[in-house]
């Protein structure tokens, strides 16, 4: 069986984007190979948030991968920070890693666009972390979106570096994990391409909206004036709604609605209403699962003890290996 390795943000509450995006796929993917998520909360101090801000955002993205399928006795579900032989890997890979290249990361470049106030040395290795949290499971692959891809080339010149310098075959270059045609690109509300990138949002439907909320924002979502020619291709923020109504409707449904619009007769106030009902069917049994769970913290800190135990169990073993290669002495 495969290792795999994701980190996963720890801000931000998962929206229709994230679940078909990956959760989906790494809820299936879990049975077949060997599984480590993490939620990435060392990573998260590049932004300095307050405690009780960042408390809260672990326990809720914890939450919502357990109500949306992960599951913690199938795969390794952990907090980054509970596995704190990371950092010890992180800083023996830092001695390893180029100020250079670490400069010339595309992350890099725009966070200090972005964060001009707060330029830590924290950004600057933050691929250097990121390699660490993949290969001290010994991954062989990665689940990433284009964004992350460079990282990913990063993490592999790491381990073909520390590979070299102490001639062992010791961390496997891991690749990036391609679900293939099982990948759907959910659309935002805004006529954007993807759900969640900008920040207006209303641009996203999250798991956790309330069926209210829900429909404001899809009853809000951008259109045009309509078709005015039988059969016209249509406008980008059209299709994005279409595009997330296979998503969550019926085949029936989509195709209904889209006989309408190549005859002109579509009105949006209907599409979007059904669109809406569709959304929130869909996303009941998952917005049910997150509130029952948010409210059991006796089962999350039991989620919580075992991610730790197992993360650690498999990261002790491979720093302990680290040392030794290195000259310290092992643990
Ligand atoms: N950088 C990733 C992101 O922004 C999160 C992450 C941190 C990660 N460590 C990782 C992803 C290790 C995969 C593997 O989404």
């Amino acid at each position: 069986m495969e290792t795999v390795v994701s980190g996963i943000r720890s801000t931000g509450k998962l929206h229709l984007g994230n679940y078909f995006g990956a959760v989906k796929n790494f809820v299936k993917m879990q049975h077949d190979n060997n599984c480590y998520f993490f939620i990435a909360d060392y990573h998260s101090l590049t932004t300095h948030p307050k405690p009780e801000d960042l408390q809260r955002n672990v326990r809720q993205v914890l939450v919502e991968y357990l109500a949306a399928g992960i599951d913690p006795e199938v795969s390794t579900l952990y907090i980054q920070s509970d596995l704190p032989e990371v950092a010890e890997l992180y800083l023996l890979l830092n001695m390893n890693a180029y100020v250079g290249e670490l400069e010339r990361s595309t992350s890099f470049k725009d966070k200090i666009r972005e964060q001009k106030d707060n330029v830590n040395a924290g950004l600057l290795t933050y691929p250097v972390l990121m390699a660490a949290d993949i290969i001290i499971h010994k991954a062989h692959k990665v689940p990433v979106g284009k964004d992350q891809e460079q990282h990913l080339e990063m993490t592999r010149t790491f381990s073909n570096r520390f590979n070299r310098m102490y001639e062992v075959e010791f961390f496997p270059e891991p690749v990036a994990y391609n679900f293939g045609e099982s990948l759907i690109k959910i659309p935002g509300l805004d006529g954007s391409m993807k759900m969640g990138k900008s920040e207006s949002g209303n641009n996203a439907i999250y798991l956790s909206d309330s069926p209210e909320i829900i429909s404001k924002k899809v009853m809000r979502a951008v259109t045009d004036a309509g078709p005015t020619e039988m059969n016209q291709k249509m406008p980008q923020e059209i299709e994005n709604l279409f595009v997330i109504m296979k998503s969550v409707s019926s085949n029936d449904m989509v195709e209904h609605f889209q006989n309408l619009y190549n005859r002109c007769e579509i009105r949006y106030g209907d599409f979007k209403k059904q669109l809406a009902e569709d959304v929130i069917k869909f996303t009941e049994p998952l917005r049910e699962k997150i509130l029952e769970l948010s409210a059991d913290d006796t089962y999350l800190k039991k989620v919580v003890k075992m991610g730790a135990e197992k993360a650690r169990e498999s990261g002790r073993k491979t720093v302990s290996e680290v040392r030794e290669i290195i000259g310290f002495n092992p643990r």
